[in-house]
């Protein structure tokens, strides 16, 4: 059985013609979704040419190539790289080569299931306040706001163990004013402009950061100071990780640089996540009434536990399929090394690939009827005869999301948990479309009715 509705839910119209150079640049700075033509939904590949040769790929095979077979040839683009580097450093996300390696052997082990299974307790309790929070709303929500404050919450008591040495408002502030600045592509980016160009908004983000890491850094400061040897939390767990290979430890501006990493990404999309599962459960009472039906049955009037998840396989299913239609990370960027074929079509050096995930998820030759939301897609059978590279909200390969299983569990706690105490209906008005800058956000929020059960 499959749970469809008549309706398609928000997305935007694609790309007919082709566009200039000046038109691409204005798409990118006002929603990067708007250059994907309707051909990179329905063909393998594209390619066209801006200032260099670009490729947009499709194709699960090439996919495949790029992620796994011959990543070493397809290294992060450097205009990604480049918004990101001050607020980041040359942390797991951002450093290629050996600097990468060595700190993936670090990071990898900290987010392994038996740790991340550890933190469920600090996520359901995030899950209470949530509940709480929304009970006080009045009747209507804006979720974007609420989910970001939950992601944000988990990632604090998470990733610092509380607030008690962080200010979280100015924090979030902070990062808002990053993201409005140094979060769109600049044009000089993709006219190629050396690295020594400064980029304006670049500068405008540098108060930004400086507040960021100026909190960051005290947080960890004061836990070195109070460490009680044992491990708790991500801190702790980031603290004493070693390299297996060569028992080397992260170095002070490492640590600042990876947590404010994990602190910055990880909450915004697991949020955004959250936030179109709503959005969609609100548009879809039918796929509602059975998430509850099914979070109710195995919660009873609890929030979720990581104990509860395994019974409720379809609140995840319907998480997954928003993360099908709305991926929080819409489209990656590769540079190429050296000549390669993908997709029957040549690849050449200084060449540039963009992986839309956004197109891939949404595209004619790989999904039944791609708009529709249907989370019987993700049914532990239909999952399993699929291409793995045709669902790629967390990338693939080595470079694969170091996150993902935090981010599906503290999902999968927040989601059942709202689901089993709240009824969410649709608001009049229009609904929101997808926009991307670093994320693929629902551009005037989600507003809906929130009726407490
Ligand atoms: C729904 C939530 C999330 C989504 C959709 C997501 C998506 C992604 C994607 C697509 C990549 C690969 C990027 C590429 O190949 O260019 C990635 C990498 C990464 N993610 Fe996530 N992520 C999520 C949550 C998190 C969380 C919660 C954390 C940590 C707390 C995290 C930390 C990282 C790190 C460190 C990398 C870089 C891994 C490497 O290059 O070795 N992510 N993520």
């Amino acid at each position: 059985m499959t749970d469809v509705a008549p309706i398609d839910p928000p997305t935007i119209a694609p790309l007919t013609r082709p566009l200039s150079l000046l038109q691409s640049l204005r798409a990118v700075r006002r929603n990067v979704l708007e250059i994907l033509p309707e051909a990179a939904y329905r063909q393998p590949i594209v390619s066209g040419r801006m200032s260099a040769r670009w490729h947009m790929v499709q194709d699960p095979v090439a996919l495949r190539r790029v992620f796994l077979d011959n990543a070493e040839n397809y290294p992060k683009s450097q205009v990604m790289v480049r918004m990101l580097r001050p607020a980041v450093g040359d942390s797991l996300f951002t450093s290629e080569g050996e600097s990468w390696r060595w700190q993936r052997r670090v990071v990898a082990p900290v987010f392994a299931q038996r740790n991340v299974t550890a933190l469920g307790p600090m996520m359901t309790a995030t899950a209470e306040r949530a509940t709480e929070r929304l009970r006080h709303c009045g009747g209507q929500a804006e979720l974007v706001g609420e989910m970001l404050s939950a992601t944000f919450d988990v990632i604090c008591e998470v990733a610092l163990s509380g607030r008690e040495h962080f200010d979280a408002k100015t924090f979030g502030q902070a990062i808002l004013r990053y993201f409005e600045t140094a979060g769109k592509a600049s044009v000089l980016d993709f006219l190629r402009a050396p690295d020594w160009v400064p980029r304006p908004g670049a500068l405008l983000s540098l108060g930004a950061v400086r507040t960021m890491h100026r909190m960051v850094a005290q947080a960890i400061e004061a836990r070195r100071k109070e460490s009680t040897g044992k491990a708790d939390d991500l801190l702790d767990y980031m603290l004493k990780a070693e390299d297996p290979l060569t028992g080397r430890h992260m170095s002070p501006t490492d640590l600042l640089h990876n947590m404010q990493f994990f602190i910055v990404a990880g909450h915004e999309t697991t949020a955004l996540a959250l936030s179109w599962s709503l959005l969609l459960l609100a548009l879809y009472p039918q796929v509602q009434e059975r998430a509850r039906a099914e979070a109710r049955a195995a919660l009873g009037d609890r929030a979720a536990g990581v104990a509860q998840l395994h019974a409720m396989p379809y609140v995840k299913q319907v998480i997954e399929e928003a993360m099908r239609l709305y991926p929080p990370v819409g489209i990656l960027a590769r540079n190429v090394l050296r000549e390669d074929t993908l997709a029957g079509r040549q690849i050449l050096p200084n060449d540039f690939l963009f992986l839309p995930i956004y197109a891939l998820h949404r595209h004619h030759m790989w999904w039944e009827r791609p708009n529709q939301f249907d989370p019987a897609r993700f049914s532990l059978e239909a999952t399993r005869s699929r291409d793995k590279y045709l669902y790629l909200p967390f990338g693939a390969g080595p470079r694969v999301c170091v996150g993902a299983n935090f981010a599906m569990m503290q999902a999968h706690i927040i989601l059942a948990t709202l689901v089993a105490r709240f009824q969410f209906h649709p608001t009049a008005g229009s609904l929101p479309t997808p926009t991307m800058a670093m994320t693929v956000r629902p551009d005037t929020g989600v507003r809906l009715t929130v009726q407490p059960l």
